[in-house]
């Protein structure tokens, strides 16, 4: 982003929010709610019943996604999904603890893992066999230092969704040696045609799971900064100590439009509309990268927004390849080493935005492939 910032007209398929604004109605919501509540400006405890409404209202979400209801004392409002998962590791891990990263995946949950001074183990993820992991090689990862596996599911960049078999292998592994599941769900709503079986959906795994989930990419609220994680009661208390510790509250006013998101059937209306634009981006993409053979192959995204092509023909680091391709054309992509050693020689495109954007990519990518006459 930084380099792309010296180049005007710029496209970018880089930053991983949906290019889409906020649906106006929680704008009005909030802004009705402020007219007559001069205290929602303040810390969240100045008017306790916004987050308890909120609390219950996840509940009913948790209740629907994953069929069980949680209690009040198992969840905790975070500033976004990003908060969930740092006040997470900092309850969870003593310095020198291994925490099993599947790479590739979220590169800021590799960030988070070394300011919780714990070390990253990877366990890399076949690309041969679209981006699946094998059983065996995260076995053979676990060591007396495991603390938690971090898994990203439907997974940032690679888009792939787990199997029910794969999900349940993970689990075995998980409660027979004791760890805690690090369960990043940010794109849970985000699938196309395979259906999500979440850890969640198995019982026993429950008490041994953190589930970070956020309302940034489901209802186009990126900047609002409002997620939450769900833990075992003793474990959640002292997320939410670390959580108050750093952040005091979650934003006030954010939690106020996530509430009119969640109640307001329109919120629904206007998440599905964003998910079938991005459907259709997401053929769009791959349609275009179709017809760039000699540029990139890649794995058809099952879920999040993201592609993540092995680019071909150039010999040079991906975050290279990547500065390349903007002062070539304009188009920011991501450099894939960023997410994991086997993220190298790919880029991250993200097709979270309307299918014009994607064509308009495209159409500059094209050229600059006949120009290179690949
Ligand atoms: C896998 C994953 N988890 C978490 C986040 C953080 O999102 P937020 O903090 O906005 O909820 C992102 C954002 O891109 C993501 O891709």
């Amino acid at each position: 982003m930084r380099y792309a910032a010296q180049f005007s007209d710029t496209i970018s398929l880089g930053q991983g929010t949906p290019l889409f604004p906020t649906p106006y109605f929680i704008y009005e919501a909030l802004l009705e709610r402020s007219k007559v509540d001069g205290k929602i400006g303040m810390y969240s405890d100045a008017i306790p019943e916004i987050e308890k409404n909120l609390i219950e209202l996840i509940k009913k979400q948790i209740d629907d996604d994953y069929g069980f209801y949680p209690n009040s004392k198992e969840l905790i409002l975070t500033l976004g999904g990003i908060g969930a998962l740092f006040s997470s590791l900092m309850a969870l891990i003593e310095k020198g603890d291994e925490i099993i990263f599947f790479d590739p995946s979220y590169p800021l949950h590799l960030s988070q893992i070394h300011l919780a001074e714990a070390t990253p183990i990877f366990v890399s993820l076949k690309e041969n066999d679209g981006w699946s992991f094998n059983i065996d090689s995260l076995k053979k990862a676990i060591t007396k230092k495991t603390r938690a596996i971090i898994l990203t599911n439907p997974n940032n960049p690679t888009g792939t969704v787990l199997s029910e078999a794969d999900v349940r292998a993970i689990a075995e592994t998980v409660i027979s040696n004791n760890l805690i599941l690090i369960l990043d769900e940010a794109y849970f709503v985000l699938t196309y045609g395979k259906e999500i079986f979440s850890p969640l959906f198995i019982p026993e795994l429950r008490k041994h799971t953190i589930l970070c989930r956020s309302f940034s990419k489901e209802y186009a609220m990126t900047g609002w900064r409002i997620g939450y994680a769900y833990a075992p009661s003793e474990l959640a208390e002292r997320i939410f100590n670390i959580h108050t510790y750093f952040s005091i509250c979650p934003p006030t006013p954010s939690m106020v439009a996530v509430t009119a998101a969640i109640s307001d059937p329109r919120g629904k209306e206007a998440m599905a509309e964003m998910i079938k634009k991005i459907s259709e981006s997401r053929n769009a993409i791959c349609t275009r990268l179709d017809n760039l053979p000699n540029l990139f192959t890649y794995h058809t995204p099952q879920g999040a927004f993201y592609v993540f092509p092995k680019f071909l023909g150039f010999e040079m680091p991906d975050m290279d390849f990547a500065k390349l391709l903007i002062k070539e054309t304009g188009v920011i992509t991501v450099g894939g080493s960023s997410m994991g050693p086997s993220g190298m020689g790919h880029l991250r495109m993200s097709f979270a935005s309307d299918i014009s954007v994607i064509h308009k990519a495209f159409d500059r990518i094209d050229k600059f492939y006949q120009r290179c006459g690949l």
